[in-house]
């Protein structure tokens, strides 16, 4: 049987189908191809070109297919634009969620592992955070996210769907041998716009504000790298497999990391110089954020291989370095 990776063509999807493969499942891909790449899915998984808010399609999908599980990825994922376009995220999100779960349960498909952020939590109270802390979420992106949660608790409560949501940290990296990686036409996210500079994209990179109280003023996250996030999602199908019931996990490496502190791991990482400028800070950057990965460690056995930020950015520099252009050269 196989597993259904709604936007597999997507930073995160692809790894994920890179992982399935290296397990030995067969991946399905659905994605819209709005944001992911057809060239990031390998030739020999099937790959349906649909947008998952198409009922009738995913029906042709599910019908054409047997499926055992979904793993779902497939959103809009900007904080920044989700400020702009709250409605779009909603549909997008939201109505996406309603259809996949929809036909889920039409197709008696029982399990679902979900693409869930730390961005549900908002401006958090204590670190490090823990899942069972209170989510008040601070943009539409994080707000999505929440209601897409509830959208499969009260499935899961009320059909025999059953779910885990795992709510990610700071994702960066790409996969070892540097095939696939991060590869986004409107970047936003540190680590690929830090490496702009080395390959003389820009000149230099700019910090967000260094006036937070941190211990050098910079913002603190926790990375995860994103093959780590992969493995994650293949346990989740297993403990769903094995029965598991529905839960949330959060996953990061637990270390929370500042800007500068990465700007410094990635100098080392690409043997390269890379200036910096200060500049003001960005609205609604929480100055700390960082993950209990804990309840994930005792229920599906998971642990960050990497947590050596210098060997996650080198991951990402070899990607970056082999395909300055991303996917389209
Ligand atoms: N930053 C800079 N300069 C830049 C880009 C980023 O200083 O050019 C700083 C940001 O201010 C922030 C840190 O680097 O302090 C990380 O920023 P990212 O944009 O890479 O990531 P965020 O922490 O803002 O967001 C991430 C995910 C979101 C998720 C959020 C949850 O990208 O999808 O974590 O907290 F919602």
């Amino acid at each position: 049987m196989a597993i259904l990776v709604c936007g597999g063509a997507g930073y995160i999807g692809s790894h994920m189908v890179d992982e399935l493969l290296k397990n030995n499942e067969t991946p399905i891909v659905v994605d819209n191809l709005r944001t992911g790449h057809r060239q990031a899915v390998p030739a020999q998984v099937k790959f349906y070109q649909e947008d998952i808010r198409d009922s009738k399609a995913m029906d042709k999908i599910f019908t054409e297919n047997k499926i055992e599980a979904v793993i779902h990825f497939a959103a809009c994922s900007l904080v920044g634009e989700s400020m702009e376009k709250p409605l779009l995220y909603l549909n997008n999100n939201v109505y996406g969620m309603q259809v996949l779960l929809e036909t889920m349960v039409k197709h008696k498909v029982d399990k679902i592992v979900f693409s869930s952020s730390a961005a549900t939590y908002g401006e958090p109270k204590r670190i490090p955070i823990k899942e069972t802390d209170t989510t008040e979420p601070t943009n539409p992106y994080g707000e999505s996210k929440l209601i897409m949660e509830k959208m499969m608790k009260w499935v899961s409560l009320i059909h025999s769907v059953r779910y885990v949501s795992l709510r990610y940290f700071n994702v960066a990296g790409a996969s070892e041998d540097g095939h696939i990686g991060e590869d986004h036409k409107q970047e936003s996210h540190l680590v690929p716009i830090i490496l702009q500079v080395p390959l003389k994209k820009r000149k230099a990179i700019t910090i967000y504000g260094q006036d937070y109280p941190t211990k050098d003023g910079t913002c603190i996250r926790d990375y995860v790298h994103v093959v780590d996030l992969a493995d994650a999602h293949m346990r989740a199908i297993n403990y769903l497999r094995k029965g598991g019931s529905s839960d949330i996990f959060n996953l990061g490496s637990g270390n929370g990391f500042s800007v500068k502190e990465m700007i410094e791991a990635a100098r080392k990482a690409t043997g390269e110089e890379i200036p910096v400028i200060v500049g003001a800070r960005r609205a609604g950057d929480p100055a700390k954020l960082v993950a209990s990965s804990e309840k994930a460690g005792k229920i599906l056995g998971w642990k960050a291989k990497y947590t050596d930020m210098e060997s996650i950015i080198k991951t990402a520099w070899k990607w970056h370095k082999k395909h300055p252009n991303g996917f389209d050269e």
